[in-house]
């Protein structure tokens, strides 16, 4: 059985601590993967800094969810992958105690259906941008309880509906822009103007600057004489109330559009600040329950393979090892611009 190593987070706001940890075994539906790259999301200096009572953690504790990597053993079930398969996955750690789908380790257990196998062309630290990502808001945009859009598709045929993607630079939106193009939707997005080619080569069709006093009457502009599909409001960790901004103004823009007054917030808002007649739901999909994160683990893999999905944002490589995680961590924290910050094993 081969030795195990994490980066363990210790109690509130202390840092990543290398340690021996146990190596876990796969169940019937598992694979175990030996890390060749892990990214780092929002979510971690979030939950390094919050801790224990939101994530559910049981100090000592191992998170993290990107990972990217070489099959060494799996499940008896297993039917999709062989030992020494390269492939990429989400972890699953939240609320599981055991933390064996955390990413922040050498060995990471991940279901099969959680997992693709990624291009023989394709680094791990690229692979790794994608999957929570793509998973958050792919929640966001095909869950049932959702935007509920078509599911995308390797030929996609327009379907005359145009879906509001608020942050298409972000790891969320860069996604986000690029399954709903796939399933058919026009996209319209924000971004800083630095970033407005990254985004149409996405695929949205118009860019606007978040940062614009007249952002909103902007959007609602656009969108008029559209049927609208709704919009997910991504925002950032650092702007204030977490993406307020973004909130409020894709609440705006639903209202105001003909079509769906549905909004998938990746962030809190306060009921009573959403207009009447919009719908707006913080993403909290099970993507691994509702199938949603089986279909698109399923479609990624070929779209990537058929250069029909970017690998965005750009992975941007902060050091070696799971030391270095922390620094990860704290690159995430000072902001990132269109990039996913990355630490190879
Ligand atoms: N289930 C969920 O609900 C869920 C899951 C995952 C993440 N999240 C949340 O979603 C947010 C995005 O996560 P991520 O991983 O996609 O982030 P990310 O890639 O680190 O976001 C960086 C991007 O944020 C953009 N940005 C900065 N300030 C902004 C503002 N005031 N308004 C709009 N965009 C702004 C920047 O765009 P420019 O450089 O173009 O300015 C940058 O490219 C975070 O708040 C995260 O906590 C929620």
């Amino acid at each position: 059985m081969p030795s195990n190593t994490a980066a363990y987070l210790l109690g509130p706001k202390l840092p990543l601590e290398v340690r021996p940890a146990p190596y876990h075994s796969p169940e019937d539906d598992e694979i175990v993967i030996k890390n060749g790259a892990i990214a780092i999301n929002p979510a971690d200096p979030i939950v390094q800094s919050t801790g224990a009572e939101m994530f559910q953690l049981k100090y000592p504790d191992v998170v993290g969810e990107d990972v990217a990597g070489e099959v060494c053993e799996i499940g008896s079930n297993v039917t999709r992958f062989k030992t020494g398969d390269r492939v990429f996955g989400m972890g699953l750690w939240m609320g599981k105690p055991g933390y064996k789908g955390a990413a922040f380790q050498a060995y990471t257990v991940l279901k099969e259906t959680m997992a693709a196998p990624i291009p023989a062309s394709m680094s791990y630290e690229s692979a790794a941008v994608f999957p929570l990502g793509m998973c958050s808001s792919g929640g966001g945009l095909f869950g049932k309880e959702y935007l509920a859009l078509d599911y995308p598709s390797l030929t996609p045929k327009p379907n005359g509906k145009t879906l509001l993607v608020y942050s298409g630079s972000s790891s969320l939106g860069s996604n986000a822009i690029q399954l709903a193009v796939a399933a058919g939707y026009e996209v319209i997005t924000t971004a800083s103007p630095k970033n407005f080619d990254l985004c149409k080569k996405l695929g949205a069709s118009q860019v606007f600057d978040y940062n614009s006093s007249t952002i909103a009457e902007d959007l609602i502009a656009a969108f008029k004489g559209k049927v609208s599909a709704g919009a997910i409001a991504i925002g950032s960790m650092f702007a204030e109330g977490n993406g307020a901004s973004a909130a409020e103004v894709c609440l705006r823009v639903a209202k105001e559009s003909e079509g769906a007054k549905f909004v998938a917030m990746a962030m809190q808002f306060p009921e009573e600040k959403i207009p009447e007649g919009v719908i707006a739901k913080w993403i909290m999909e099970d993507v691994h329950s509702s199938g949603v994160g089986k279909m698109l683990f399923e479609f990624l893999p070929e779209a990537l393979a058929q250069n029909k999905y970017k690998v965005a944002p750009e992975p941007l490589v902060v050091g070696k090892g799971l030391e270095n995680l922390q620094a990860g961590i704290d690159a995430v924290m000072k902001g990132v611009s269109a990039k996913k910050i990355v630490v190879t094993m």
